[in-house]
């Protein structure tokens, strides 16, 4: 059984992602930490907790993390995941389970340091940047780093380059890229497209059982954002890809190398994320030097197969 620690900034979608993680067999979640993001720090708290209880199975701790960006303001996106971040549905309450002593950053260089681990991140890169900076040695020992994060280049609407996690703090997401622990990179393009979840995969999600029932329900500001715009209802489901591309990476469809730098100076680009394939032309005369690859980019799933690996997880 693989042992992964998870750092979120806890709304609708990463709701999915912690149902479906406490519900494979094939994953023991060890911890998880808590960063503001998508909503602010105390909602990301309550948020996982909500979803920890509704996965209805084991309850690893769930840690307070950071409250902010390394350097800027927090942005959040709660038009996009309701008030809450769970949808506004006004019927989760609040949750029996309270957060673990301790901080976030804190302890998750705690359970990296114990050489067993992956971490899957699927939130802003605060903590993670924390945790590399107060203890390298034990960060080092984890064993691999998935990412939901980054994008192609103008094919995010958030802004012209970048992709919600790693414009919410680039200073965190390059001091993470440049660490040295191998990275895979779950970017929107995996994440979009044929990847929602239509109508009739929500219905057999919702239909499978309460977690099932709950994975949709909370998403329900994305559902009818997403009727709004184009007239049928479907729910883009980056943070669960993400989770299956770690439980399943057979399900890796479409995916290069890379060297993955973080524009963190930018006017228009700050966030973007720059991918140098191995093999670019470098011109020693200006005295490039060869980036070593630093991770693998996914841009691309088997679309059947990830959509039956979630309603496996919400499946009795
Ligand atoms: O861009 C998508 C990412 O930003 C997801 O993790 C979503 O939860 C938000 O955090
Ligand atoms: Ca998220």
């Amino acid at each position: 059984m693989r042992k992964i620690i998870i750092d979120t900034d806890t709304a609708s979608d990463d709701a999915v992602a912690l149902v479906a993680a406490l519900r494979d067999p094939t994953l023991q979640v060890l911890s998880i930490t808590t960063v503001a993001g998508n909503v602010e720090l105390p909602l990301a708290v309550k948020n996982a907790l909500l979803s920890v209880e509704r996965a209805g199975t084991y309850q690893p701790p769930v840690y307070v993390g950071a409250p902010g960006p390394l350097l800027c303001e927090l942005e959040t996106a709660d038009q996009i995941h309701g008030a809450d971040g769970m949808g506004d549905l006004g019927t989760l309450g609040e949750p029996a389970l309270a957060p673990a002593p301790g901080y976030g950053a804190d302890a998750l260089a705690r359970y990296a340091g114990g050489g067993e681990a992956e971490l899957l991140t699927l939130g802003p890169l605060t903590n993670v940047a924390l945790a590399i900076r107060k203890y390298p040695e034990a960060m080092k020992k984890l064993r691999h780093i998935t990412i939901m994060g980054g994008a192609h280049p103008y094919h995010n609407p958030h802004t012209v380059c970048a992709e919600f996690n790693i414009m919410v703090d680039p200073e965190a997401a390059q001091i993470v890229f440049s660490f040295g622990v191998p990275i895979t990179l779950v970017t929107l393009e995996a994440c979009g497209g044929e990847a929602r979840l239509d109508e009739a995969a929500m219905e057999k999600m919702r239909a499978a059982s309460d977690a099932g029932r709950f994975c949709i329900d909370c998403n329900r500001t994305m559902i009818e954002l997403a009727r709004a715009n184009s007239g049928a209802p479907s729910v883009d489901l980056p943070d669960p890809a993400a989770l299956a591309v770690l439980a399943r990476p057979d399900l890796i469809r479409e995916s290069f190398p890379a060297h993955t730098r973080v524009e963190t100076q930018g006017a228009f680009t700050r966030g973007a994320t720059v991918f140098c394939k191995p093999g670019n032309l470098y011109d020693p005369a200006f005295g490039d030097e060869p980036a070593p690859e630093n991770s693998l980019v996914v841009t691309g799933l088997d679309v059947a197969g990830f959509h039956q690996y979630l309603l496996d997880r919400v499946t009795l």
